[in-house]
């Protein structure tokens, strides 16, 4: 039964990039008029555009914030704040400046607008840590939370990758011990799990040489949902042996939290094995603390105390100093216990964990993934550890048996024998499992205002038999006559003349004409090129409903899994037209059977389309005594950027 406590943070966020343009607005929004602006060390710049953008509102601006918020510093801060009679505070910048903006906000309640350059995530906290005479004070109040947080992804952007990687790192360890926190509750369980997800794909684009906006945002959302969590329950070892490390030692703060995270999950692991399994399915693997440690080490951030500054004989008091006073923490938390994990993080070592099966797999599966490591082609080795990393996921999740993986090796060595130049087994499989269809949205479906491609299939054959206008692709073979009226335009709607177009398409029978041994010539496709105007016109017969090949694996598979092997009826086109994209695609009948359980999900809405009955002679004089069908449609096609 569920039992929990959970308080909510009443903070207004405001995400996106370019965000900062709004500052104005949102100091109005709490009916505020005189700011006193903070900026970060090095944001002048930033500080600047907000000058601009507060206007009239700007009363002030401080630039003195200093790491660990000593008081004298918060003392000239709130004699700038007095002076200049302001009763907001703007800040800009990392934790620093956060810390500031709270401060003043403690000591005077002025409300506080926060734009975070980094994923400190102290911005969503109500948590104050200051220093005086070199002594470190921590409280938390209401009071101190900040209104509202602006988060413009592009000043995060701005990042360097080494401090976003160690920065992500340190959200990524709020997040982990809010699961296993006493005050855990299922409404930041499920915000935390999130961030995990997003800060780790953060990290591995990172690690992948991908670095853009969109990466950054994944990274920011992870850091303000990690913030939230950090600000709404409590943290147990790691975050105690980071603040002793860099409260006495002197360590930079966010590469400790890099540098132990791994050591202090795996410490907790035993006592809490499924939260350590809930995050490892957020990580895509099956030993979180060994992935926290791949996913740092890839993207290059550092994995050992010494690498940052631990002299190696203070291990002792490191340990001693940690362990002074009780906290709750999943494990007991000895001297002993600490002191060999600092010695492991001290020294670098992957986290090994205990020897259960998930252990050892999981062990295996960091190997696999850095054996990738030595190549210098990182799309390739990343995709490649990704795949390892849902292949082992995949076999232990399911407890795959010997048989069944020798099933799936024979699966694959029939469709290896069954392919051939006119037969291709693999692209039924990838099309029967929807990947060609995902590959074609993430490929085709980023501008909205062309026409919807679909898949190739396997039935296309280079170099179809040249056609002239008007043509008959089914050379007199039986069906409903069809009359096919298409034009090729630009996103704009103008004509686009000499585009070649393939068209092919099956018989009545439901088989192209590859499939149809006593064929000596090609039928059911042809090459066309449009007019001046853009316009194609030819003759073919209606489309049916066909069955996709099962005579191989990938049918037998169908079959066994009760689904059906069903194409909607459909004309194939491939559309070339100079200066544009390829466009690949398919017209499905309007009222035709399975266009909603297509076996290889291709059908898409805009593509469905009338093929209109008709009677009488057709448009070129052809007389075909009965009904025939009309096709009539405007395909829209992408420059080449
Ligand atoms: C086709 O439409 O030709 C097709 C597409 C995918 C698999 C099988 C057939
Ligand atoms: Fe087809």
């Amino acid at each position: 039964m569920d039992r929990f406590d959970y308080t909510a943070l009443p903070a207004r966020i405001v995400f996106g990039p370019g965000t900062l343009e709004r500052t104005a607005d949102e100091v109005h929004r709490l009916g505020r008029s005189r700011v006193l602006l903070l900026a970060g060390p090095d944001l002048a710049a930033h500080g600047e555009r907000l000058e601009k953008v507060l206007g009239p509102l700007l009363a002030g601006r401080f630039d003195g914030a200093a790491m660990h918020t000593p008081v004298e510093v918060t003392g000239r801060a709130i004699e700038e704040l007095r002076r200049v009679d302001a009763d907001c505070v703007v800040a800009v910048g990392g934790g620093s400046t956060t810390g500031l903006a709270k401060a003043l906000a403690a000591r005077t309640g002025v409300d506080q607008v926060i734009l975070p350059t980094t994923y400190a995530g102290s911005e969503v906290t109500p948590v104050l840590g200051e220093t005086s005479d070199g002594v470190k004070t921590t409280r938390s109040d209401p009071a101190i939370l900040p209104e509202t947080v602006i988060y413009d992804v592009e000043l995060s952007a701005g990042l360097p990758q080494a401090i976003a990687v160690t920065s992500a790192a340190n959200a990524m360890a709020h997040a982990i011990e809010a699961l296993y926190s006493p005050q855990a509750n299922p409404i930041i369980d499920g915000m935390a799990l999130d961030a995990v997800e997003l800060l780790a794909d953060g990290l591995r684009a990172l690690a992948n040489g991908v670095d853009d906006l969109d990466v950054r945002s994944r990274l920011l959302r992870g850091a303000w949902l990690a913030g939230t969590c950090l600000g709404s329950v409590g943290m147990g070892l790691h975050h105690k042996l980071c603040h002793t490390l860099g409260g006495s030692f002197d360590l930079p703060h966010s590469p400790t939290h890099a540098v132990v995270l791994p050591h202090a999950m795996a410490y907790n692991a035993a006592a809490v094995p499924e939260v350590m399994d809930r995050i490892a399915v957020r990580l895509h693997t099956t030993d979180a603390p060994a992935a926290s440690y791949d996913l740092v080490a890839a993207a290059g951030g550092p994995t050992s105390l010494d690498a940052i500054g631990m002299p190696a004989d203070e291990l002792d008091r490191a340990a001693e100093l940690a362990t002074a006073t009780p906290y709750p923490n999943p494990a007991p938390v000895t001297r002993d216990g600490v002191r060999a994990l600092l010695d492991d993080a001290q020294h670098g070592r992957r986290p090994a964990s205990d020897p259960t099966l998930t252990a050892s797999v999981g062990r295996l599966t960091g190997q696999v993934i850095r054996s990738f490591d030595a190549g210098d082609r990182p799309r390739l080795a990343g995709l490649a550890r990704d795949l390892v990393r849902r292949l082992h996921g995949f076999a232990l999740d399911n407890d795959l048996t010997q048989q069944e993986w020798q099933a799936g090796i024979d699966f694959l060595t029939r469709a290896g024998h069954i392919t051939t130049d006119t037969r291709q087994e693999f692209i039924l499989l990838s099309d029967t499992l929807g990947l060609s269809s995902v590959v074609d949205v993430l490929t085709n479906s980023r501008t909205p205002d062309g026409t919807s491609s679909a898949v190739l299939g396997p039935f296309y054959v280079e170099g179809p038999p040249e056609l002239p206008q008007g043509a008959d692709l089914s050379a007199g073979l039986p069906g409903v006559p069809l009359w096919a009226d298409v034009t090729v335009t630009d996103p704009d709607g103008r004509p686009l003349p000499e585009a070649v177009v393939d068209v092919w398409q099956a018989n009545q029978d439901g088989f192209y004409d590859v499939q149809l041994p006593d064929l000596d010539s090609p039928v059911l496709r042809g090459r066309l090129r449009t007019d001046g105007d853009g316009r194609l016109r030819f003759r073919s017969i209606l489309p049916s409903e066909y069955p996709i090949p099962s005579d191989g694996p990938v049918g037998d598979l169908l079959t066994a899994t009760g689904r059906h092997m069903f194409r909607a009826p459909h004309l194939h086109f491939l559309i070339a037209a100079p200066g544009h994209r390829e466009l690949i695609t398919q017209l499905f009948v309007k009222g035709g059977k399975y266009l909603d359980s297509d076996a290889v999900f291709g059908v898409k809405e805009d593509l469905v389309v009338d093929f209109a009955p008709r009677s009488g002679p057709m448009p070129d004089g052809t007389e075909v005594g009965g009904e025939w069908r009309e096709l009539s449609f405007t395909f829209r096609v992408q420059p080449i950027q």
